[in-house]
């Protein structure tokens, strides 16, 4: 047993919890859209086609935005094709994930979907195959009142209000070899300038997503950063980050250190915004919207290229066990750590692909492991972000990264706190002995862990609650006159969570 140290002090904080850093992601992939979030022959369908299991989990999760229709998908889809009488939408090629897309699913089903799930709509635009004028129409289509083409077009399509979505991607992984219509950081930057400025005429009130590299390993990070910045840093409000991790049968310790990879990107992206903002004397501080992350089996998948053509196909369905559960729960830390520069968080995919749910046409819909670490953060990351410095020994020989993670959030209206820590460590339990400095004793209200034990169980239609997070007492609490101490025991590769009440 291994023993680290953190204080927490209720004034230091790092920023509020921001609403809009629980997102998920629904593509028009696999079966995300068709056989996840909607399906009318499923039992469970309402008269519109949703999936009515699959709503009451997506609202449990606790999702507050949803990015959409892409991914990969939106840089060759025409937004034209999904809205108006289904009768007479197209049967399309994506090409993309080479799928047959019936369109019976669109734009105004996107947002009848999203109202019922309670989450803000986040939509991405093509600019791999279009441009400005394209995107223009779908703005005007969407958030126009109404009098002119596209907006009386909606109106026309049975939609009378506008329906007023204010998070906009420009595009999507733009760097991409894998895109349909890459473009070089030169070009992007332009074009993405340009659509900025002719979408901000329309409706001043967009906020604007950038697209960042793809990945922290894309040969051009940093550098393409710095150069789409350049160009659009003064019309864009965000720039996007995506990340993906995977276990594989040498990288163990790394993989479990997933978070100290994420913290790295984040921080050397904000370094490059603010390289940038101090390049143009700019006071502004552009935000970062991480809206893809996530655990992605990728050596599994045999990637686009050697997909048959088909139409809802089964795609990228990891089966997540507990100790990917773990490391979620060990993500949504280094984001929550961040949340002075990260605005926006999307885990991909929110149905099926890569998802924290999964469906089955005869059954309803159940939870992956990883459903649980994103259910319980959201539900309970309330207030203000705490800063904490864990102290203590790494996860192992083989590991650079800190065994212990702390992250902290406090409700300033109630005192209310909730503690987040996992153990990185592969093998050995660890004590972590925590110093709040608070007037009031607390108490603990809930202590509940993922992982410690049968690492590699999974959930499945089978057997669909095998693993969730289990009830713990294994922490002691004191008081003195100087504040609290909080000693709480951590089994090897856990995820935990306690919330601490005024007395
Ligand atoms: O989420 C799956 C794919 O991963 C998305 O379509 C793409 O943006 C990323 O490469």
């Amino acid at each position: 047993m291994f023993t680290s140290t953190a204080t927490i002090d209720p004034d230091f904080t790092i920023a509020a919890v921001p609403p809009r850093l629980f997102g998920s992601f629904v593509e028009h992939m696999g079966r995300c859209v068709y056989g996840g979030i909607y399906e009318p022959d499923h039992p469970a369908a309402d008269a519109d086609g949703l999936r009515t299991d699959v709503l009451k989990l997506v609202k449990e999760l606790g999702v507050s935005v949803v990015r959409y229709p892409g991914g990969n998908f939106v840089s060759g889809y025409r937004w034209e094709d999904g809205v108006g009488p289904r009768e007479q939408r197209p049967v399309t090629l994506d090409t993309a994930w080479r799928s047959i897309e019936p369109n019976t699913f669109g734009l105004n089903e996107f947002m009848a979907w999203s109202r019922q799930a309670d989450a803000e709509p986040m939509l991405a635009v093509n600019l791999g195959t279009r441009g400005v004028e394209e995107a223009c129409n779908l703005l005007e289509y969407a958030n126009f009142p109404g009098g002119t083409r596209y907006s009386d077009l909606r109106v026309a399509h049975g939609v009378r209000e506008p329906h007023d979505i204010r998070l906009w991607c420009l595009g999507n992984e733009m760097d991409g070899h894998w895109q349909i219509g890459q473009k070089t950081a030169t070009e992007y930057g332009r074009l993405a300038a340009e659509t900025a400025k002719a979408m901000r005429r329309i409706d001043p009130r967009v906020e604007l997503v950038a697209c960042g590299s793809s990945n922290e390993r894309m040969p051009t990070f940093g550098s393409w950063e710095a150069e789409v910045l350049d160009h659009c840093y003064d019309y864009v409000d965000y720039i996007s980050l995506h990340a993906y991790f995977e276990q594989t049968p040498q990288n163990r310790a790394q993989f479990l250190a997933s978070a100290s990879t994420m913290d790295r990107f984040i921080e050397g992206v904000v370094a490059t915004c603010d390289h940038i903002a101090a390049k143009k004397r700019s006071p502004r501080r552009l935000k970062l919207s991480f809206d893809e992350w996530n655990l992605w089996y990728e050596s599994r998948f045999a990637g686009q290229d050697n997909l048959e053509w088909a139409q809802a196909p089964r795609l990228i369905e990891d089966e997540y066990t507990a100790e990917d559960a773990v490391v979620v729960g060990s993500l949504l830390m280094s984001l929550l750590r961040h949340s002075d520069r990260v605005a926006i968080a999307c885990l991909a995919q929110l149905v099926n692909v890569i998802a924290p749910i999964r469906t089955e046409p005869d059954t309803d819909a159940w939870r992956q492991t990883i459903f649980h670490p994103f259910a319980l953060t959201a539900r309970h990351a309330r207030g203000e972000v705490l800063r904490v410095d864990p102290v203590g020994p790494t996860a192992g020989p083989h590991s650079d990264a800190p065994a212990v993670d702390v992250a902290a959030t406090r409700d300033p209206e109630t005192g209310a706190m909730t503690v987040f820590a996992v153990n990185r460590h592969e093998t050995e339990p660890g004590l972590l002995e925590l110093k709040l400095h608070t007037d009031e004793p607390l108490r603990v209200v809930e202590h509940v862990v993922l992982g410690g034990d049968d690492l590699l169980a999974t959930n499945s239609k089978r057997l669909p609650d095998r693993v969730g997070p289990r009830s713990s007492t294994d922490h002691t609490a004191t008081h003195a006159g100087t504040g609290s101490g909080l000693s709480i025991g951590l089994p090897p590769v856990s995820w935990s969570l306690l919330r601490l009440d005024p007395h």
